[in-house]
């Protein structure tokens, strides 16, 4: 089979590494790739939201099914487009369509899909600019910290957490009215602080039946200790220690079970990856958001512990035959460390050479904003790279991790040394 996987990142040419592994995969093509992708694949200058020629692609070089990577397209409706295209409709896509895309394109969509369905999640209620006073008011029956979510996608930004009453008075303002993040902050969804640790599930399914993935866990700001900037992810591990047996009984039950039931009863057709952020509150799972994709840097974890041919388990999702599947997790953890530039989340330098790839033993290297100039592997991004190592609980896999971090080299290089430190 020839796959075309939409995206540029770390989670991306993990897929590709994986599907790459597979003895029925014939050519796969990245759009637009980055340099790890190159190197194992044929990068096509496409961007993820360029339906037009995505479709020409698809046709010149005969794809028999698309991988989708991040959520923009998803929400703009890419699986949409193909179904409604008279050549496309019979290739498959992996990732939901616009409706059930919608649980990640709009906050307040998924509150009401969990309130619908009886899923544990923060107290809430939403605003826009007509109601601001009465936001004001709900604001002050809350206690701080008080967390404001912009409705929309804000590429992971839209989230505010404040601790004071007037501050979140006045950014609730700056979200409705003044547009701090575009049409996104539209609507502005207020929410009970939920105070725990974090946790993200993620669930593949076809629609009919579902497969319960790893879980794992990013390191989102910039600072050790979990201090500064949020970030797209500095580094995760699969699996979550503290998730044990009964915490994903309840888990599965009171969460995983009715989503996958509640896309049914709500017609909203979904072949693809479900992401569940949750955070554990007294030995209880509450959401705090859906994602309809993998997670970057969770997949750097998620992926490599799958055993079983992923383009198997993706041919199962497209017939709806995931049932017939039986699931293989490699048990050892495996640990992820992000590198990125110096300077981000804000702003940083691109077109840095890095070396030191050659060198890496026992451990992969999973490149995020990296591209290829004069043959050199040179970063392209705020997140660079990702290096991902196996062992028999988290601290040996972060060690091999770290030690191969070492090894690699460009200026102004930044990762966390710090990651597990909660657990
Ligand atoms: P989200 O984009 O919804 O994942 O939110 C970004 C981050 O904000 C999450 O990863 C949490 O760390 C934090 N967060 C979101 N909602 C809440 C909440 N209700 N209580 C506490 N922290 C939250
Ligand atoms: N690592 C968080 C995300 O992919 O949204």
């Amino acid at each position: 089979m020839n796959i075309l996987i939409l995206g540029a990142g770390g989670r991306e040419h993990t897929l590709a590494w994986k599907l790459k592994q597979s003895p029925k995969l014939s050519k796969l093509f990245v759009a637009p790739g980055n340099a790890g992708t190159a190197a194992i694949a044929t990068n096509l200058a496409i961007g993820v939201n360029d339906f037009e020629a995505i479709k020409n692609a698809v046709v010149s070089e005969k794809i028999n099914m698309v991988i989708v990577g991040p959520e923009d397209p998803l929400v703009n409706g890419v699986h949409d487009f193909f179904l409604n295209d008279e050549i496309l409709k019979i290739i498959p896509v992996i990732g939901p369509q616009k409706a059930a895309a919608t649980l990640e394109g709009s906050k307040d969509f998924a509150k009401e899909f969990m309130m619908r369905h009886n899923i544990p999640t923060a107290a809430y209620q939403s605003f826009t600019s007509e109601t601001l006073e009465k936001g004001y008011q709900f604001l002050e029956t809350l206690k701080p910290p008080y967390v404001l979510k912009a409705d929309g996608l804000a590429a992971g930004k839209g989230v505010l957490i404040l601790k004071d009453l007037q501050e979140a008075k006045d950014e609730l303002k700056e979200m409705l009215v003044g547009a701090k993040f575009g049409s996104a902050s539209t609507t502005v969804v207020i929410e009970e602080f939920l105070d725990g640790i974090e946790l993200s599930v993620f669930v593949l399914t076809d629609g009919k039946n579902y497969k319960v993935l790893p879980t794992a866990k990013d390191y989102k700001r910039i600072g050790e200790g979990d201090t500064g900037l949020n970030t797209g992810g500095m580094g995760a591990i699969s699996p979550v220690p503290f998730a044990n047996k009964e915490f994903m009984d309840k888990i599965h039950d009171n969460v995983i079970l009715p989503t996958v039931e509640g896309l049914k009863k709500d017609n909203l057709p979904y072949k693809g990856f479900i992401f569940i952020g949750l955070i554990k509150v007294n030995n209880s799972p509450k959401v705090i958001e859906y994602n309809v994709r993998l997670g970057d840097p969770e997949t750097e974890v998620v992926i490599p512990r799958i055993k079983n041919d992923l383009l198997e388990v993706f041919e199962a999702v497209a017939n709806q035959t995931l049932d017939q599947i039986d699931l293989q997790l490699d048990e050892r953890t495996a640990t992820t460390v992000m590198a990125v530039s110096g300077g981000y989340p804000e702003a940083y330098e691109k077109g840095i050479e890095i070396t030191g790839f050659d060198k890496i033993d026992d451990a992969t290297v999973f490149h995020a904003g990296t591209t290829l100039k004069n043959n050199a592997v040179v970063t392209a991004g705020g997140r660079v790279l990702a290096v991902t190592a196996f062992g028999v609980d988290f601290k040996e896999a972060l060690k091999k991790s770290y030690e191969n971090m070492e090894k690699i080299q460009f200026d102004k290089m930044y990762y966390r040394k710090d990651l597990g430190f909660d657990l």
